[in-house]
């Protein structure tokens, strides 16, 4: 697991948007798994940017998103649909066809579930992941207690992250009480996952997720044993990290010697 502290919001999403534009460099027809909330805003600003000053191609792209709300439709302005149409994709050139976002309002979520994993595994998995963590630990809406290898499927929110979210609803009685996510097991069969976090008010879980013993009640924790995961944070969502001196050195060496290799080991 590389952990890398940068000093603020915006140093964490260009580092964040620079990995994956490596990644499309290199691969014009990746797969990338995508996040919503607050957390890669800055990082879609960035790759926006990226493809208007710099032409970042994404012709080719394939998109999966991690989740949706239960009963939201893509015009709802509070949907992940249409939070990842206004932050990104009208305003890249993905084809609209490969873009996937689960569907709040399928018919019947069980066979969408399966039928989202297909999708998944015929487009040849997701080459790269972005997560964000919940103050309860989830990476995408897998909620604590949810099962290390589970797969996408409906999941109950808790309380908490009810309370999160209601900033941007009107109530908190208007958040939904069910999504659909991507499992963690889904989620770990990316072949590469870049998590990002800033905030002090992540600050305790980040240092539980990455330092703290593996466990459901913590479901970023599951990300200790993916082979190539990298975890970008702004310095307050670093602050309770045991070993955040020597994550900070080792950022430091690679930047020096071998740049080519920061968010690849
Ligand atoms: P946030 O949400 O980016 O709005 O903090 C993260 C999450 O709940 O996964």
């Amino acid at each position: 697991m590389e952990v890398i502290i940068t000093e603020n919001y915006e140093s964490m999403s260009k580092l964040a948007a620079s990995l994956i534009r490596q990644q499309l460099l290199s691969r014009p027809n990746s797969v990338l798994g995508l996040a919503t909330g607050s957390t890669p805003v800055g990082t879609y600003k960035e790759l926006v940017r990226m493809h208007r000053e710099e032409g970042l191609d994404f012709s080719q792209v394939v998109t999966f998103n991690l989740d949706e709300y239960l009963g939201l439709p893509p015009s709802h302005p509070q949907s992940y649909r249409y939070f990842m149409d206004e932050n990104l994709f009208k305003h890249i050139n993905v084809p609209p066809g490969n873009i996937h976002v689960p569907y709040g309002h399928a018919e019947s979520v069980v066979e969408f579930c399966a039928w989202y994993e297909e999708q998944i595994k015929a487009a040849g998995g997701i080459d790269i992941q972005i997560l964000g963590i919940g103050g309860d630990g989830h990476i995408a809406f897998n909620e604590p207690g949810s099962s290390l290898g589970s797969r996408t499927r409906l999941k109950t929110l808790t309380e908490e992250t009810i309370k999160d979210n209601a900033r941007f609803f009107k109530d908190e009685a208007e958040v939904p009480r069910f999504a659909i996510t991507m499992g963690v097991g889904t989620i770990m069969e990316a072949k590469r996952i870049i998590l990002i976090a800033n905030g002090k008010a992540k600050a305790a879980i980040i240092a539980e997720a990455i330092e703290g013993p593996i466990t459901a009640q913590v479901s970023a924790s599951v990300l200790q044993m993916h082979r190539e995961v990298v975890v970008i944070l702004d310095a307050a969502a670093g602050s309770k990290l045991k070993r955040a001196d020597y994550y900070r050195w080792v950022y430091e060496q690679k930047k020096r010697l071998v740049p080519q290799m920061i968010g690849r080991m």
